[in-house]
């Protein structure tokens, strides 16, 4: 799929067909969520691939919004390293959640590219599905769930409405 084309067709997608995404697939999405850009290039970013049926069944309890990640063949967890990423204590800022979040959206296009349907799902930073997250899957104390996609082969495909806005453009001067 050319780029272009492919940035422009993504469509969230959350009903899937019930068959498993292989191994190297999801490898391959993962590697253009490393492939993102990051300040400072750290990088700050980890991946927790779950496949299990009982425990995409269990997101609901976690986060709301991803309930539909029972019907899914995978959920990729994004999760940002608090240790490396590029952020200044003192003055109260952080680049992790930018940097995860051109993680998954580069993910979300290779998805898309790959044919499956992907929709990505918030945790950071809503503390509550932060604290669960972290806590279901005894992440290490660095690390803060950032995103949860949820991907599966498509068993829908929502139309794309027009998006270009020529209003919200800016030439020169506001
Ligand atoms: C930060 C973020 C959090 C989101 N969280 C959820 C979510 O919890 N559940 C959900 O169904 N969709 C979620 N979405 C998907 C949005 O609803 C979706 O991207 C938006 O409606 C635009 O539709 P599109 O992705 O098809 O272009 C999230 C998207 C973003 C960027």
């Amino acid at each position: 799929m050319e780029l272009m084309e492919g940035i422009l067709s993504r469509r969230s997608v959350r009903k899937y067909e019930d068959k498993p995404i292989s191994k190297e697939i999801l490898e391959r999405i993962i590697k253009a969520g490393q492939y993102a850009p990051s300040a400072h290039n750290t990088q700050p970013w980890e991946f927790l691939v779950i496949q299990e049926k009982e425990v995409l069944k269990h997101f609901r309890h976690m986060q709301r919004s991803a309930l539909f990640a029972e019907n899914a063949a995978a959920v990729i967890l994004i999760c940002g390293r608090e240790d490396i990423s590029f952020h200044r204590e003192k003055e109260g800022w952080s680049y992790i959640d930018i940097d995860c979040s051109a993680a998954t959206e580069n993910m979300l296009l290779a998805a898309h590219a790959l044919g499956l349907g992907a929709c990505w799902c918030g945790a950071s930073p809503m503390s509550g599905p932060i604290a669960s997250i972290k806590e279901f899957f005894q992440l290490p104390e660095n690390v803060k769930p950032f995103s949860i996609i949820v991907l599966g082969y498509p068993a829908e495909t929502p139309k794309q409405p027009e998006r270009y806005n020529s209003e919200r453009i800016h030439w020169e001067k506001w």
